[in-house]
């Protein structure tokens, strides 16, 4: 019933429709109206309620809608969509399914997460309608050795998502952080299965947490994390940008092996020529990085000698000034 309401109130967007008007369309009672009026704004349908006798829909860019996501779509047989309401993470959604059609790209996007999991197991704050807390699950047609530059060439990927439909020139932070103005405003977590036997990977999957609009965070991160919205004042279409960022990954790992995508992610980083602080699983270092190689290794420089890094985090150094009064 809730689609069919949301059908009617669609063909008169913009306009007053009477709750007895749908009622008698759908021959039901108008209380009934009501209810399911309520939980499709509880879903965040914009639905206006006037006079509590009429409904009128305007258009929302905060909703997940489905056809919208497909109508944008270059190739849209080769992806399954869920949406959820709420998840604990999309992530761990993906990683507990247990039959899928590997011929197939899964995609869950969720509302909400009440768990969403960053790297180094932190936690990704995913409020309700804030963001897009969406993750993609697919069988790597390439070497295991390739699979090592996915998150990479995913980053380049939605860069170019966002800077398409935000007009925007956003930066990577070495590996997969976005960035404007210095701010975070997108993270991707990117997990695999490996087939021991055949020394291949089952799957992978890779989690993208994108900050859209305004939210608080918590005090830790209110100087790193931050939305597009904050930071350009630009509102994007939720469904329109899920729908540009699958299309981007969707061409840029047909072509990973080319290594194409190397060249915007070395002239997207926000950390080559600076020094910056290096974590790596057991100790912390200052380097300076002189470039991303063409596996998207960093290339970093100390004490004279010249490393490639294949994993790890890193801080772009503050500058902090001391002033003696
Ligand atoms: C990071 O910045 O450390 C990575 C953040 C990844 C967050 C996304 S949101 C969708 C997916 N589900 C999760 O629990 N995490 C990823």
């Amino acid at each position: 019933m809730k689609t069919k309401i949301i059908e009617l109130l669609k063909l008169n967007e913009d306009h007053i429709i009477t709750g007895t008007d749908i009622a008698k369309k759908l021959n039901i009672t108008r209380s009934y109206v009501s209810k399911v009026v309520a939980l499709l704004k509880d879903e965040g349908y914009n639905i206006e309620i006037i006079n509590r006798s009429g409904y009128i829909y305007h258009d929302d860019y905060q909703v997940i809608n489905i056809e919208k996501i497909s109508k944008r779509l270059t190739n849209k047989d080769i992806f399954t969509i869920t949406v959820l309401d709420k998840v604990n993470s999309t992530n761990t959604y993906l990683k507990e399914l247990t039959s899928t059609d590997n011929t197939k790209i899964q995609v869950v996007i969720a509302n909400e997460q009440t768990n969403g999991v960053g790297r180094m197991s932190r936690h990704f704050v995913s409020n309700r309608g804030k963001g897009i807390y969406m993750s993609i699950r697919f069988k790597p047609n390439f070497s295991l050795e390739t699979t090592k530059k996915v998150t990479a060439c995913v980053s380049v990927a939605i860069a170019k998502a966002i800077d398409n439909l935000c007009n925007t020139n956003v930066s990577i932070k070495w590996v997969n952080d976005i960035y404007i103005n210095n701010k975070k405003i997108c993270g991707i977590l990117s997990t695999g299965s490996t087939n021991l036997e055949l020394g291949i990977l089952d799957y992978m999957i890779v989690g993208i947490g994108i900050n859209l609009y305004h939210q608080e965070f918590p005090e830790e991160l209110k100087d790193i994390a931050s939305s597009i919205y904050d930071e350009t004042k630009v509102i994007v279409d939720r469904s329109n940008l899920i729908g540009e960022v699958l299309n981007e990954i969707l061409k840029a790992l047909e072509t990973i092996e080319t290594n194409d995508f190397i060249t915007t992610y070395r002239n997207k980083s926000n950390v080559i020529g600076h020094m910056v602080e290096l974590s790596m699983f057991d100790h912390t270092e200052i380097v300076k990085v002189l470039d991303i190689d063409d596996d998207a290794k960093l290339v970093v420089e100390k004490d004279g000698k010249i490393k490639k890094i294949y994993s790890g985090e890193i801080q772009r150094m503050r500058l902090k000034i001391w002033i003696s009064k």
